[in-house]
């Protein structure tokens, strides 16, 4: 076997992301804290009510993901990750999916897939946790390009899935003024990738 600390099969690399394949079946992700600030296309800070993504979150949030159903990967653990310059990070394995292009199955296929996830999503909705990245807000180096801003849903062989839990939130039940807000986007983004998926013949 290759050391993998050695030579990383990153699949995955941004300012603040990095993922790395740590074998067939589970996959690592790295986030680094530089600050994000979001902007639109004139270069105005948008503010999206959102924290910051860490791993610790994205941990959290995939375990009460798991209780809930299969939409998202499955949390495997906790690691720590040694940057080549020597930085240590926390990382967080979990379960690798099979990525397979969005459109890959017919449109008969795909209605029922879509049928699955939004069941599914809903499953998430009663138990007031929300996702809030299923449409990457899009900006000036990106617009218009749907396969980047559906890019946390992921077709795998038997079904669609959900990845990234960065801004996933769970509401709590006694005062659910937040997640009513947060709910119509939700839906609306849910409904916008349902078209998208469905588009292509
Ligand atoms: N569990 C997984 N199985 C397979 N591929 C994955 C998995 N998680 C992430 N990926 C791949 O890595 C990419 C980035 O992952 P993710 O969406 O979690 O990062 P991110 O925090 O959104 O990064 P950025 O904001 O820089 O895009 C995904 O689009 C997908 O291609
Ligand atoms: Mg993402």
């Amino acid at each position: 076997m290759s050391d993998s600390t050695t030579y990383p099969h990153i699949i995955y690399e941004s300012r603040l992301t990095l993922i790395i394949a740590l074998s067939d079946a589970e996959l690592g992700k790295v986030m680094f804290s530089n600050p994000i600030r979001w902007v639109d296309s004139d270069n105005n800070p948008v503010d999206l009510g959102l924290e910051q993504p860490t791993a610790q979150k994205e941990a959290k949030m995939l375990r009460y993901a798991n209780e809930i159903n299969d939409l998202m990967p499955r949390f495997i653990e906790m690691r720590q990750w040694t940057t080549p310059n020597g930085e240590v990070h926390d990382m967080v394995v979990m379960e690798r999916l099979e990525v397979l292009p969005i459109h890959h199955f017919d449109k008969s296929t795909r209605l029922q897939m879509l049928k699955v996830f939004n069941e599914k999503l809903e499953e998430q909705r009663n138990s007031f946790f929300l996702h809030n990245d299923i449409k990457r807000p899009t900006m000036y180096f990106n617009r218009g390009d749907k396969e980047w801003m559906y890019s946390n849903v992921i077709q795998t062989p038997s079904q669609l899935r959900l990845i990234d839990a960065g801004f996933a939130r769970v509401y709590p039940y006694n005062d659910l003024s937040d997640f009513r807000m947060s709910l119509r986007r939700n839906l609306l983004e849910s409904m916008d990738f349902g078209d998208y998926y469905m588009e292509e013949e």
